[in-house]
C-alpha cells in the first residue's frame, strides 16, 4: 500500500520534519519513574505533564492492593463483564464510585475513551441529538460518529450559542443530549455547568458531562465538577476516568439507576470488550481508601497549584482562565512552543506542546499540570527554569 496517498499522512510528514530538527516532542521513552521525577534519555526530568493530579501512582497502599489483586485473581479477567469477566470487586468498586460521585448507580468501563463511545452512543438513538461544546474531547467526537442521532456544535462555553442551538433542536428530536466537558484537558478551563443545567431545564433537555479532570480534584474530596457547583443531581449522566488522578486505567458512567441499567445492556464498548483488570480495579478502589482518609491529599494539591499559578503570573504568562491543576502557558507561534518545550527538556523540566490542529493556528501553548505529590524545591526549580524560558524566547504576556 501507498502510505503516503493516505488521509493523515502530513502527520507522518510533520513528524519526521520536527525528528530531523531534533524537536520531535511526542512519544518519549520513560526509562523510571518516581511519579513526579522521570528518567529520559537517561536523565532526570521534573514531571508536569502528566495527568497524575494526586499523585497516587506511587502510593504504598495503593501499590499493595494492586499487587494483592494480582495474586488473588491473576493478571486478567479473559472476558466481558456480560459473561465470564464480572468479577465481585467490579461490583463493589461501583457502589463506592455511585458514592463518591453522588449519583444512585456507577458502572465501570475498561477505559474513560470506551465509556464515552458505548454510553453515548447507547443513549443517543436515530431521533434524537446531540449539542456539543466545540473543545469537547476527541473520544466524544468519536461517540458523536458511532451515535445514530446528529450532533450540532455550540461555540466553546457560550451559553448565548448554546441556547440557539436548543431553541432550534429541541422540538425536532426526541431527546436532547448537552455533552460537554467538565473541565477542559488543554486550557484547564471549568465548563459552565450551573448555566448549562439551567438550559437544559428550561429546554428539557438533558446533561452529559465528561468529568475526566475534573473526578478526583474538583469538589470536596475530588467527588468532581458536579459537587464543586452543587448541582449533582441536575446532571444526567456524569462521565470519570481512572487513568488520571485515580492512576491506573478504566472509566466510569454514573447515573439513574434505570440509566445505568440501560447502558449496562446497550453500551457495545461495555458488552463486547474484556472487563478492567483485577489491578486496575484494586488500584481504583484502593485511591478511594486515600482520598477518603487523606485530609491532606487535596490541601497539597492546591497548595502547589496556588504556588505555580501565581508564579506564573509573576513571571508574566498568559495562563487562560484555568482553575484547575492543569494551567496552560499560551506560546503563539508552534515553532517557538517546540523550541521552548526542548528548552524545558534539556534543563530537566518534562512538559508537551498542543499545537494546532488541537488549538487555533498561532495560539500552540505548553500544557503544564501539578500533582499533589511534588515537592516544593521541584516546583521552584520549574519556576527557575521557566523564568529563564521567558527571557531566552520572549513568551508573550498576553494571547493577542
Ligand atoms: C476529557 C477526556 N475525556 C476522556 C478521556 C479518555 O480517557 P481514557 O484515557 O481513560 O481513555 C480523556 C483522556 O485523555 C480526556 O481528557
Amino acid at each position: 500500500m501507498n502510505i503516503e496517498s493516505l488521509r493523515g499522512y502530513r502527520m507522518v510528514q510533520k513528524a519526521n520534519l520536527l525528528r530531523a530538527n531534533n524537536l520531535y516532542p511526542f512519544f518519549r521513552s520513560i526509562g523510571d519513574s518516581e511519579g513526579t521525577v522521570v528518567q529520559v534519555d537517561g536523565q532526570d526530568q521534573i514531571m508536569i505533564g502528566s495527568n497524575n493530579y494526586l499523585g497516587l501512582t506511587h502510593h504504598p497502599h495503593v501499590i499493595e492492593s494492586a499487587i494483592k489483586a494480582v495474586e488473588k485473581f491473576g493478571t486478567g479477567c479473559t472476558g466481558s463483564r456480560f459473561l465470564n469477566g464480572n468479577l465481585a470487586i467490579h461490583e463493589e468498586l461501583e457502589e463506592r464510585l455511585a458514592n463518591y460521585i453522588g449519583h444512585e448507580k456507577a458502572l465501570v468501563f475498561s477505559t474513560g475513551m470506551q465509556t464515552n463511545l458505548g454510553s453515548l452512543s447507547a443513549v443517543c438513538g436515530p431521533k434524537d441529538c446531540m449539542l456539543f461544546d466545540s473543545e469537547n474531547h476527541a473520544s466524544l467526537i468519536d461517540a458523536s460518529r458511532l451515535a445514530l442521532g446528529p450532533t450540532f456544535k455550540y461555540k466553546h462555553n457560550n451559553m448565548e450559542s448554546l441556547e440557539q442551538v436548543l431553541a432550534e433542536n429541541v422540538n425536532r428530536f426526541k431527546n436532547v443530549w448537552i455533552v460537554t466537558d467538565g473541565v477542559f484537558s488543554m486550557t484547564g478551563e471549568l465548563a459552565l455547568l450551573p448555566e448549562i443545567v439551567e438550559l437544559a431545564e428550561k429546554y428539557g433537555a438533558h446533561v452529559y458531562n465528561d468529568d475526566a479532570h475534573g473526578i478526583g480534584v474538583m469538589g470536596t474530596q475530588g467527588r468532581g465538577t458536579m459537587t464543586h457547583f452543587g448541582i449533582v443531581n441536575r446532571v444526567e449522566l456524569n462521565m470519570g476516568t481512572f487513568s488520571k488522578s485515580f492512576a491506573s486505567i478504566g472509566g466510569v458512567i454514573s447515573g439513574s439507576a434505570d440509566m445505568i441499567d440501560y447502558i449496562k445492556h446497550t453500551a457495545r464498548s461495555f458488552m463486547f470488550s474484556a472487563s478492567m483488570a483485577p489491578s486496575a480495579v484494586a488500584t481504583v478502589t484502593a485511591c478511594l481508601d486515600v482520598i477518603e482518609t487523606d485530609p491532606t491529599l487535596h490541601d497539597r494539591l492546591w497548595a502547589n497549584v496556588d504556588m505555580m499559578r501565581r508564579g506564573f503570573k509573576e513571571i508574566g504568562f498568559y495562563t487562560y482562565n484555568s482553575q484547575t491543576p492543569i494551567i496552560p502557558i499560551f506560546i503563539g507561534d508552534e515553532m517557538k512552543a517546540l523550541t521552548v518545550t526542548n528548552f524545558l527538556k534539556e534543563n530537566g523540566v518534562f512538559a508537551t506542546p498542543v499545537l494546532p490542529p488541537a488549538v487555533p493556528q498561532g495560539e500552540a501553548l505548553i500544557r503544564t499540570s501539578y500533582m499533589a505529590s511534588h515537592s516544593t524545591t521541584e516546583l521552584t526549580k520549574v519556576l527557575e527554569v521557566m523564568e529563564k524560558a521567558k527571557k531566552e524566547f520572549d513568551i508573550p504576556a498576553t494571547i493577542h
